[in-house]
């Protein structure tokens, strides 16, 4: 077993007493557990556990009186924030469980339930932690504390506090406009209520609208349509005593829903730098009018509400704005790849193949989908430096001199340099350190900087492996295939001094059908699957037990020589012909 692997499921350990210690309220060794973890997922550049130790710190902290509300909400803004970096549902889950745990502290218990039931949503999806009992019951304490404490009348200000304190945090825009208009609906005392958003790159007013339950719809109309239109052109506020008196309304929404409405207040909502960038329509005074008070009263809520929005608008363009560069970023490197391969015909494929290794072994070793495909990205790298070789030395078949070999180890260190240049997020920043350790050995003996065992991060000896192990397994213009065993011998002899033991192990774990399968990459080839289906059941290991073995079973030998079939097939029908 790695050690990376080892530490991550014992600080997955941690986190799950920590969880059991909240639900027992015993927050201070709680909090041992979480700093403990914390340490362990930070050295292990495991994104979803500092989300999960983020959330639950705030929580933890808030608990202890060390935070404040406001603070405590901050950071699980913050593990919110990596928690949709990581696409870890689980880390979205703990984070929804503790935002609602913090709104129940604060007996806001209307935000708390929405939290909780995110969670609940997730934890049909992912729930590695045992949670959706902790959650059924903090919602069942919920419901039956709402039944008995359901205020009969708002007081205007308690609602204006509440609305403030639940708005701050939630990030989603569509749950953000359905809380507001839910908690304006309260506190104005009215049957309806509605927030519209101004999109001014179409001049457009939209929302969305309950549809029930868990759907909800969006709606669309021009900007100069409407009550809301009207109100966001002109600035004005209109508290509307019968709608069906005045002109402006239009009567066709009442037609379609069956809905009569009466009184109306409808008011634009501003930014601190007094921009209009939405409105606000409440439908039906429940006992009457709406009075110069509710009026006033939505002018306050509009002021919290429109910061909310607006932050809101932002996480969502700067996660837009992420994933683009996710993707800007990942479009460049396999340009890089490409010129990589054209330039060395020898090795065409190889920085693929090495990719495909490399994330075999990442799984087989444990590592999460995110660490595996920072693996993947350093193994396309890994060579790139390559195009600062002579082409003489690059494409010389046959033996090199001492010189050639050593500009030729030289492209370890332009990787180096080249991916330096390359902005990288932090996240991504291993990647440079694992794709310019590729020669590096286990004991010290590699190059280019002779980092010896656990010095070398463990993408790099992925790599090394992985590298060596295309190297010797593929053809050259100037030699045939290795034959397996000589290949396996390779590894084997090299666990310990050029590679790391515990990856050699899990190398020769990895089953045979995976192994040909990226042997069958090099030219679209395919796997009969009764083929298939038997060397599944066999690993490496067991390939290079049967071919330093003195007698061997039919079976054995079956296993083989269908190895061997799909291993050389290639290669041998080119010779044949
Ligand atoms: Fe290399």
């Amino acid at each position: 077993m790695v050690e990376g692997r080892v530490k991550t499921e014992e600080a997955e350990k941690l986190i799950k007493s920590a969880l059991d210690l909240i639900d027992e309220k015993n927050y201070s060794t709680a909090q041992e557990h979480v700093d403990k973890a914390y340490k362990i997922f930070k050295e292990e550049h495991f994104t979803e556990g500092i989300s999960i130790c983020l959330s639950l710190i705030s929580f933890l902290d808030y608990s202890e009186g060390k935070y404040n509300y406001e603070k405590a909400l901050a950071m699980l803004q913050d593990g919110a924030f990596m928690a949709t970096r990581a696409s870890s549902v689980t880390a979205q889950l703990i984070n929804e469980l503790i935002f609602g745990n913090i709104h129940f502290a604060e007996s806001n218990k209307d935000v708390a339930i929405i939290h909780y039931n995110n969670a609940l949503k997730l934890s049909v999806e992912e729930d590695k932690y045992n949670l959706s009992d902790t959650i059924n019951t903090r919602i069942r304490q919920l419901q039956n504390g709402m039944d008995y404490s359901l205020p009969t009348k708002s007081d205007p200000l308690v609602s204006l506090v509440k609305i403030s304190r639940s708005i701050t945090a939630l990030t989603d825009i569509d749950e953000l406009l359905r809380v507001i208009a839910e908690e304006t609906k309260n506190a104005i005392q009215a049957d309806r209520c509605t927030v519209f958003l101004w999109d001014k790159d179409t001049d457009e007013l939209w929302s969305k609208v309950a549809l029930g339950l868990n759907s909800s719809q969006e709606i669309r109309f021009p900007a100069d349509k409407g009550l809301a239109g009207y109100v966001v052109k002109s600035g004005e506020t209109l508290n509307i005593v019968d709608a069906y008196q005045d002109p402006r309304f239009n009567p066709e929404v009442d037609t379609k829903t069956g809905y009569r409405t009466k009184t109306i207040l409808c008011m634009p909502i501003m930014n601190n730098n007094k921009e209009i960038i939405g409105a606000f329509q409440v439908l039906n005074k429940i006992d009457g009018v709406f009075t110069k008070n509710d009026e006033d009263l939505l002018i306050a809520i509009g002021g919290s509400a429109s910061i909310a929005l607006e932050n809101a608008q932002l996480f969502d363009q700067q996660l837009q704005l992420y994933r683009e560069q996710k993707l800007l970023f990942e479009s460049f490197i396999d340009t890089l790849a490409t010129s990589i391969d054209a330039r060395d015909k020898i090795t065409a494929g190889h920085s693929t193949r090495v990719r495909m290794y490399s994330s075999l072994l990442a799984e087989a070793v444990g590592m999460n989908a995110k660490d595996r495909s920072l693996v993947e990205k350093a193994a396309i790298l890994h060579d790139i430096g390559k195009i600062g070789i002579r082409d003489s030395v690059l494409q010389k078949e046959g033996k090199l001199t001492d010189e050639e070999y050593k500009h030729i180890q030289e492209h370890v260190r332009i990787t180096h340099n080249i991916l330096n240049k390359i902005y990288m997020s932090p996240d991504f920043r291993i990647i440079t350190e694992m794709a310019c350790s590729h020669h590096e050995k286990w004991d010290g003996t590699g190059y280019y900087r002779h980092l010896k065992g656990e010095e070398i991060t463990l993408g790099g000896r992925i790599l090394a492996v992985a590298d060596v192990f295309d190297a010797i397994t593929s053809k050259r213009h100037y030699r045939d295939k290795m034959p397996i065993a000589n290949v396996l011998d390779i590894l084997m002899k090299g666990a310990g001094s050029h590679f790391d033991k515990n990856l050699v192990d899990t190398f020769m774990s990895i089953s045979c059908s995976k192994i040909i399968r990226v042997f069958l990459s090099e030219y679209n080839g395919q796997m009969n699957p009764n083929d298939e289906e038997l060397l599944k059941q066999y690993d490496l290991m067991s390939i290079y037990r049967f071919v330093n073995s003195e007698n061997l079973s039919a079976e054995s030998q079956k296993v083989v020589d269908l190895f061997n079939h799909y291993y050389l097939g290639k290669s041998q029908e080119e010779k044949e012909q």
